[in-house]
Protein backbone atom coordinates (compact mmCIF):
# COMPACT_ATOMS: atom_id res chain seq x y z
CA UNK A 1 0.00 0.00 0.00
CA UNK A 2 1.85 3.17 -1.06
CA UNK A 3 1.89 5.35 2.00
CA UNK A 4 0.78 9.30 1.56
CA UNK A 5 3.14 11.94 0.08
CA UNK A 6 3.41 13.66 3.28
CA UNK A 7 4.29 11.42 5.99
CA UNK A 8 2.51 13.83 8.42
CA UNK A 9 -0.73 12.35 6.48
CA UNK A 10 0.19 8.92 8.28
CA UNK A 11 -2.22 9.65 11.63
CA UNK A 12 -5.06 10.01 9.48
CA UNK A 13 -4.73 7.25 7.41
CA UNK A 14 -4.08 4.84 10.13
CA UNK A 15 -7.02 6.64 12.32
CA UNK A 16 -9.51 5.41 9.51
CA UNK A 17 -7.70 1.27 9.99
CA UNK A 18 -7.24 1.44 14.04
CA UNK A 19 -10.07 0.85 16.84
CA UNK A 20 -10.64 4.16 18.22
CA UNK A 21 -9.09 2.56 21.58
CA UNK A 22 -5.64 1.63 19.83
CA UNK A 23 -5.73 4.81 18.14
CA UNK A 24 -6.14 6.50 21.02
CA UNK A 25 -3.40 4.40 23.05
CA UNK A 26 -0.65 5.51 20.36
CA UNK A 27 -1.76 8.94 19.55
CA UNK A 28 -1.69 10.18 22.87
CA UNK A 29 -0.03 12.84 24.78
CA UNK A 30 -0.18 13.75 28.21
CA UNK A 31 -2.83 16.14 28.89
CA UNK A 32 -3.78 15.96 25.16
CA UNK A 33 -7.28 17.43 24.80
CA UNK A 34 -7.34 17.98 28.64
CA UNK A 35 -6.67 21.40 29.02
CA UNK A 36 -6.91 23.44 25.05
CA UNK A 37 -3.27 23.97 25.48
CA UNK A 38 -0.77 23.16 22.92
CA UNK A 39 0.88 20.01 24.40
CA UNK A 40 4.42 18.99 24.27
CA UNK A 41 4.03 16.48 21.76
CA UNK A 42 2.62 19.28 19.50
CA UNK A 43 5.60 21.60 19.71
CA UNK A 44 7.73 18.72 19.65
CA UNK A 45 6.47 18.91 15.93
CA UNK A 46 6.43 22.28 15.37
CA UNK A 47 9.71 22.95 16.94
CA UNK A 48 11.87 21.16 13.97
CA UNK A 49 10.44 23.65 11.47
CA UNK A 50 11.99 26.59 13.56
CA UNK A 51 14.90 25.60 12.32
CA UNK A 52 15.68 27.04 8.95
CA UNK A 53 17.50 25.04 6.33
CA UNK A 54 20.64 27.31 5.22
CA UNK A 55 21.79 25.29 2.28
CA UNK A 56 25.46 25.19 0.74
CA UNK A 57 25.50 24.86 -2.89
CA UNK A 58 28.15 24.39 -5.74
CA UNK A 59 29.12 21.40 -4.15
CA UNK A 60 29.69 17.71 -6.00
CA UNK A 61 27.11 16.13 -4.24
CA UNK A 62 27.25 13.47 -6.82
CA UNK A 63 28.15 10.66 -4.42
CA UNK A 64 25.91 10.63 -0.96
CA UNK A 65 26.25 8.69 2.07
CA UNK A 66 23.04 8.92 4.11
CA UNK A 67 24.14 5.91 6.62
CA UNK A 68 26.43 6.45 9.44
CA UNK A 69 27.45 4.07 12.54
CA UNK A 70 25.18 4.42 15.72
CA UNK A 71 27.61 2.75 18.53
CA UNK A 72 29.85 1.84 16.25
CA UNK A 73 27.32 -0.50 14.00
CA UNK A 74 26.52 0.79 10.52
CA UNK A 75 23.05 1.75 9.79
CA UNK A 76 22.12 2.58 6.28
CA UNK A 77 20.24 5.57 7.43
CA UNK A 78 20.26 7.65 10.56
CA UNK A 79 17.06 6.60 11.57
CA UNK A 80 15.87 3.76 14.38
CA UNK A 81 12.56 2.81 15.31
CA UNK A 82 11.78 3.84 18.88
CA UNK A 83 10.71 1.23 21.45
CA UNK A 84 7.14 1.82 21.76
CA UNK A 85 4.67 -0.35 23.84
CA UNK A 86 1.93 -3.14 22.43
CA UNK A 87 3.19 -3.12 18.57
CA UNK A 88 0.09 -5.65 18.63
CA UNK A 89 -2.69 -3.16 19.21
CA UNK A 90 -1.22 -1.77 15.66
CA UNK A 91 -0.88 -5.08 13.35
CA UNK A 92 -0.76 -8.75 14.60
CA UNK A 93 2.48 -9.11 13.21
CA UNK A 94 3.98 -6.57 15.61
CA UNK A 95 7.27 -5.97 16.66
CA UNK A 96 8.52 -9.58 14.56
CA UNK A 97 7.29 -6.77 11.14
CA UNK A 98 8.90 -3.56 12.67
CA UNK A 99 12.15 -6.51 13.18
CA UNK A 100 11.65 -7.38 9.73
CA UNK A 101 11.16 -3.95 8.39
CA UNK A 102 13.98 -2.72 10.26
CA UNK A 103 16.84 -5.80 8.89
CA UNK A 104 15.78 -4.65 5.66
CA UNK A 105 16.30 -1.58 5.51
CA UNK A 106 19.71 -1.26 7.37
CA UNK A 107 18.92 -0.28 10.80
CA UNK A 108 18.22 -1.14 14.32
CA UNK A 109 15.22 -1.50 15.59
CA UNK A 110 14.43 -1.15 20.01
CA UNK A 111 12.39 -3.15 21.38
CA UNK A 112 10.24 -2.19 24.36
CA UNK A 113 10.46 -3.50 27.70
CA UNK A 114 6.33 -3.57 27.16
CA UNK A 115 6.40 -5.11 23.79
CA UNK A 116 3.19 -7.19 23.10
CA UNK A 117 5.75 -10.65 22.84
CA UNK A 118 8.57 -11.88 24.36
CA UNK A 119 11.40 -9.47 23.42
CA UNK A 120 13.78 -12.96 22.89
CA UNK A 121 11.65 -13.36 19.90
CA UNK A 122 11.80 -10.18 18.50
CA UNK A 123 15.22 -10.92 18.49
CA UNK A 124 15.42 -14.19 16.70
CA UNK A 125 13.44 -12.74 14.17
CA UNK A 126 16.20 -11.40 12.13
CA UNK A 127 19.98 -11.37 12.65
CA UNK A 128 20.04 -7.31 12.29
CA UNK A 129 21.53 -5.48 15.27
CA UNK A 130 18.85 -4.79 18.17
CA UNK A 131 18.70 -2.78 21.00
CA UNK A 132 16.68 -3.60 24.20
CA UNK A 133 14.53 -0.48 25.95
CA UNK A 134 15.33 -1.66 29.67
CA UNK A 135 12.18 -0.20 31.97
CA UNK A 136 14.11 -0.42 35.22
CA UNK A 137 11.53 -2.34 37.75
CA UNK A 138 10.74 -1.75 42.00
CA UNK A 139 12.03 -5.14 42.20
CA UNK A 140 15.69 -4.91 40.93
CA UNK A 141 15.95 -8.64 41.20
CA UNK A 142 13.50 -7.91 38.03
CA UNK A 143 15.61 -5.30 36.62
CA UNK A 144 18.24 -7.65 36.52
CA UNK A 145 16.54 -10.52 35.18
CA UNK A 146 15.70 -8.49 32.36
CA UNK A 147 18.99 -7.50 31.83
CA UNK A 148 20.14 -10.93 31.67
CA UNK A 149 17.74 -11.99 29.23
CA UNK A 150 17.97 -8.79 27.01
CA UNK A 151 22.23 -10.24 27.17
CA UNK A 152 21.64 -14.06 26.49
CA UNK A 153 19.31 -13.05 23.38
CA UNK A 154 21.73 -10.80 21.65
CA UNK A 155 20.78 -7.56 22.03
CA UNK A 156 23.74 -5.32 21.46
CA UNK A 157 22.82 -2.59 23.37
CA UNK A 158 20.27 -1.28 26.67
CA UNK A 159 18.13 1.76 25.70
CA UNK A 160 17.68 2.57 29.52
CA UNK A 161 13.99 5.26 30.15
CA UNK A 162 14.45 7.44 32.35
CA UNK A 163 12.03 10.19 32.02
CA UNK A 164 9.00 7.60 33.67
CA UNK A 165 9.63 7.51 37.11
CA UNK A 166 5.88 7.46 37.13
CA UNK A 167 3.03 8.03 34.56
CA UNK A 168 2.10 11.32 33.61
CA UNK A 169 -1.77 12.20 33.19
CA UNK A 170 -3.24 10.83 29.84
CA UNK A 171 -7.04 11.67 29.81
CA UNK A 172 -7.43 10.19 26.65
CA UNK A 173 -5.38 6.87 25.78
CA UNK A 174 -6.69 4.23 28.39
CA UNK A 175 -9.41 2.56 26.37
CA UNK A 176 -11.41 -0.90 26.96
CA UNK A 177 -8.02 -3.05 26.47
CA UNK A 178 -6.64 -1.94 29.98
CA UNK A 179 -2.85 -1.35 28.53
CA UNK A 180 -2.07 1.75 30.58
CA UNK A 181 -0.25 -0.50 33.08
CA UNK A 182 3.14 0.43 32.37
CA UNK A 183 2.24 4.70 32.00
CA UNK A 184 0.13 4.31 34.97
CA UNK A 185 3.27 3.58 37.20
CA UNK A 186 2.74 0.12 38.27
CA UNK A 187 5.96 -1.31 36.96
CA UNK A 188 8.00 1.83 37.01
CA UNK A 189 10.49 2.79 39.44
CA UNK A 190 10.26 6.15 41.52
CA UNK A 191 13.52 5.01 43.12
CA UNK A 192 15.63 5.19 39.74
CA UNK A 193 18.96 7.50 40.36
CA UNK A 194 22.28 7.81 39.05
CA UNK A 195 23.71 5.29 41.44
CA UNK A 196 21.48 2.46 40.11
CA UNK A 197 22.57 4.03 36.58
CA UNK A 198 26.32 3.05 37.65
CA UNK A 199 25.22 0.03 38.92
CA UNK A 200 24.01 -1.07 35.26
CA UNK A 201 26.38 -0.09 33.50
CA UNK A 202 28.87 -2.07 35.88
CA UNK A 203 26.78 -5.05 35.32
CA UNK A 204 26.00 -5.49 31.91
CA UNK A 205 28.58 -5.81 29.19
CA UNK A 206 26.37 -4.53 26.73
CA UNK A 207 26.72 -0.63 26.04
CA UNK A 208 24.41 1.56 28.00
CA UNK A 209 22.39 4.25 26.71
CA UNK A 210 20.06 6.92 28.74
CA UNK A 211 16.90 7.72 26.98
CA UNK A 212 14.66 10.68 28.17
CA UNK A 213 16.91 13.54 28.79
CA UNK A 214 16.66 17.36 27.85
CA UNK A 215 18.69 18.94 30.57
CA UNK A 216 23.13 19.52 29.98
CA UNK A 217 23.82 18.67 33.09
CA UNK A 218 22.14 15.18 32.99
CA UNK A 219 23.85 14.28 29.67
CA UNK A 220 27.50 15.55 31.59
CA UNK A 221 26.20 13.25 34.35
CA UNK A 222 25.39 10.60 31.90
CA UNK A 223 29.25 10.32 29.96
CA UNK A 224 30.13 9.79 34.30
CA UNK A 225 28.17 7.54 34.65
CA UNK A 226 29.78 5.28 31.83
CA UNK A 227 26.99 5.92 29.56
CA UNK A 228 27.65 5.16 25.86
CA UNK A 229 24.92 7.39 24.77
CA UNK A 230 21.97 9.60 25.24
CA UNK A 231 18.22 9.83 23.62
CA UNK A 232 17.18 13.59 23.95
CA UNK A 233 13.89 12.71 24.35
CA UNK A 234 10.55 13.46 26.24
CA UNK A 235 8.89 10.53 25.53
CA UNK A 236 7.01 11.64 22.39
CA UNK A 237 5.30 14.22 25.08
CA UNK A 238 3.85 11.55 26.87
CA UNK A 239 5.27 12.26 30.11
CA UNK A 240 5.81 16.15 31.39
CA UNK A 241 3.67 18.57 30.07
CA UNK A 242 5.38 21.87 29.17
CA UNK A 243 8.91 20.50 28.92
CA UNK A 244 10.88 21.89 26.40
CA UNK A 245 10.32 20.25 22.57
CA UNK A 246 13.44 17.92 21.63
CA UNK A 247 14.46 19.98 18.38
CA UNK A 248 14.81 22.57 21.06
CA UNK A 249 17.00 20.77 23.79
CA UNK A 250 18.98 18.96 21.28
CA UNK A 251 21.72 21.75 20.85
CA UNK A 252 22.30 21.88 24.92
CA UNK A 253 23.14 18.26 25.06
CA UNK A 254 25.29 17.86 22.63
CA UNK A 255 27.65 21.05 23.71
CA UNK A 256 27.30 19.15 26.56
CA UNK A 257 28.06 15.58 25.85
CA UNK A 258 31.30 17.24 23.68
CA UNK A 259 31.81 14.29 21.54
CA UNK A 260 32.52 12.17 24.16
CA UNK A 261 29.26 9.74 23.53
CA UNK A 262 26.68 9.87 20.98
CA UNK A 263 23.38 11.82 21.54
CA UNK A 264 20.67 10.88 19.61
CA UNK A 265 17.16 12.52 19.46
CA UNK A 266 13.37 11.42 18.94
CA UNK A 267 9.78 13.13 19.64
CA UNK A 268 8.45 14.78 16.38
CA UNK A 269 10.62 13.75 13.69
CA UNK A 270 8.29 13.49 10.59
CA UNK A 271 10.35 13.83 7.63
CA UNK A 272 13.78 13.96 6.38
CA UNK A 273 14.44 17.13 6.87
CA UNK A 274 13.63 17.21 10.27
CA UNK A 275 16.64 14.02 10.23
CA UNK A 276 18.88 16.28 8.14
CA UNK A 277 18.22 18.98 11.06
CA UNK A 278 18.64 17.14 13.65
CA UNK A 279 22.38 15.56 12.54
CA UNK A 280 23.13 18.93 11.72
CA UNK A 281 22.39 19.83 15.00
CA UNK A 282 24.72 17.46 16.55
CA UNK A 283 22.68 14.14 16.81
CA UNK A 284 24.25 11.20 15.64
CA UNK A 285 20.76 9.57 14.82
CA UNK A 286 16.85 9.68 15.13
CA UNK A 287 14.67 7.91 16.77
CA UNK A 288 10.82 7.55 15.13
CA UNK A 289 8.03 6.68 17.43
CA UNK A 290 4.10 7.26 16.07
CA UNK A 291 5.38 7.29 12.36
CA UNK A 292 6.29 3.88 12.35
CA UNK A 293 3.51 2.80 14.51
CA UNK A 294 0.87 4.40 12.12
CA UNK A 295 3.18 2.35 8.66
CA UNK A 296 2.81 -1.06 10.70
CA UNK A 297 -0.97 -0.12 11.18
CA UNK A 298 -1.71 0.34 7.21
CA UNK A 299 0.82 -2.41 5.86
CA UNK A 300 2.90 -4.72 8.47
CA UNK A 301 6.25 -5.24 7.65
CA UNK A 302 5.28 -3.51 4.15
CA UNK A 303 4.22 -0.29 5.54
CA UNK A 304 7.41 0.05 7.65
CA UNK A 305 10.17 -1.19 5.37
CA UNK A 306 8.58 1.65 2.74
CA UNK A 307 8.48 3.87 5.25
CA UNK A 308 11.97 3.60 6.04
CA UNK A 309 12.92 3.33 2.50
CA UNK A 310 10.95 6.41 1.59
CA UNK A 311 12.92 8.54 4.57
CA UNK A 312 16.35 7.24 3.01
CA UNK A 313 15.42 8.35 -0.03
CA UNK A 314 14.23 11.58 0.90
CA UNK A 315 17.14 12.36 3.12
CA UNK A 316 19.80 12.02 0.06
CA UNK A 317 17.85 14.45 -1.90
CA UNK A 318 17.71 16.82 1.28
CA UNK A 319 21.32 16.26 1.48
CA UNK A 320 21.80 16.96 -1.72
CA UNK A 321 20.23 19.73 -1.88
CA UNK A 322 21.96 21.38 0.89
CA UNK A 323 25.10 20.43 -0.26
CA UNK A 324 26.31 18.02 2.30
CA UNK A 325 27.27 14.28 0.86
CA UNK A 326 28.08 12.17 4.60
CA UNK A 327 25.29 12.13 7.41
CA UNK A 328 28.04 11.31 10.07
CA UNK A 329 29.00 14.68 9.16
CA UNK A 330 26.66 17.51 8.24
CA UNK A 331 27.64 20.74 9.28
CA UNK A 332 26.44 22.80 11.81
CA UNK A 333 26.09 25.94 10.23
CA UNK A 334 23.30 24.12 7.43
CA UNK A 335 20.64 24.91 10.05
CA UNK A 336 19.80 28.07 12.19
CA UNK A 337 17.31 29.22 14.42
CA UNK A 338 14.09 31.01 12.95
CA UNK A 339 14.56 33.80 15.36
CA UNK A 340 18.00 34.33 13.80
CA UNK A 341 17.72 33.97 9.92
CA UNK A 342 19.59 35.28 7.97
CA UNK A 343 22.58 35.07 9.92
CA UNK A 344 24.26 32.10 9.07
CA UNK A 345 27.92 31.49 10.54
CA UNK A 346 30.30 31.68 7.60
C1 LIG B 1 2.40 4.21 21.87
C2 LIG B 1 3.74 4.55 22.43
C3 LIG B 1 4.33 3.67 23.30
C4 LIG B 1 5.60 3.97 23.82
N1 LIG B 1 6.19 3.05 24.63
C5 LIG B 1 7.45 3.30 25.07
C6 LIG B 1 8.14 2.32 25.82
O1 LIG B 1 7.63 1.24 26.08
N2 LIG B 1 9.39 2.64 26.24
C7 LIG B 1 10.00 3.81 25.95
O2 LIG B 1 11.13 4.06 26.33
N3 LIG B 1 9.36 4.76 25.23
C8 LIG B 1 8.13 4.52 24.76
N4 LIG B 1 7.50 5.46 23.98
C9 LIG B 1 8.23 6.68 23.58
C10 LIG B 1 8.99 6.44 22.26
O3 LIG B 1 10.08 5.58 22.45
C11 LIG B 1 9.55 7.75 21.68
O4 LIG B 1 10.30 8.41 22.67
C12 LIG B 1 8.48 8.70 21.14
O5 LIG B 1 7.42 7.99 20.56
C13 LIG B 1 9.09 9.61 20.10
O6 LIG B 1 8.17 10.55 19.67
P1 LIG B 1 7.31 10.46 18.30
O7 LIG B 1 6.25 9.43 18.59
O8 LIG B 1 6.80 11.82 18.14
O9 LIG B 1 8.25 10.01 17.20
C14 LIG B 1 6.24 5.17 23.47
C15 LIG B 1 5.62 6.06 22.58
C16 LIG B 1 4.37 5.75 22.06
C17 LIG B 1 3.75 6.71 21.07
Amino acid sequence: MPLPPGLDQLEARAREVLSPGAFAYFTDAAYADAEGRETTAARNLRAWSSWYIVPRVLRDVSAVDAGTTVLGTRVELPVLTAPCAFNAFAHPDAERAVARAAARSGTVQIVSTAASMPPDEVAAETEAPKWFQLYSDTDPGETDARLDAAEKAGFRAVVLTVDAPVGAPRYTGYPEQGFGAVATGSVLDPRLDWREVERLVRRTPLPLVIKGLVHPGDARLAVECGAAGVVVSNHGGRQLDGEIPTALALPGVVEAAAGRIEVYVDGGVRSARDVLRALALGARAVLIGRPYIWALALDGEAGVHELLERLREELRNAMMLAGQVDAANVERDVVVAAAQAGLPRS
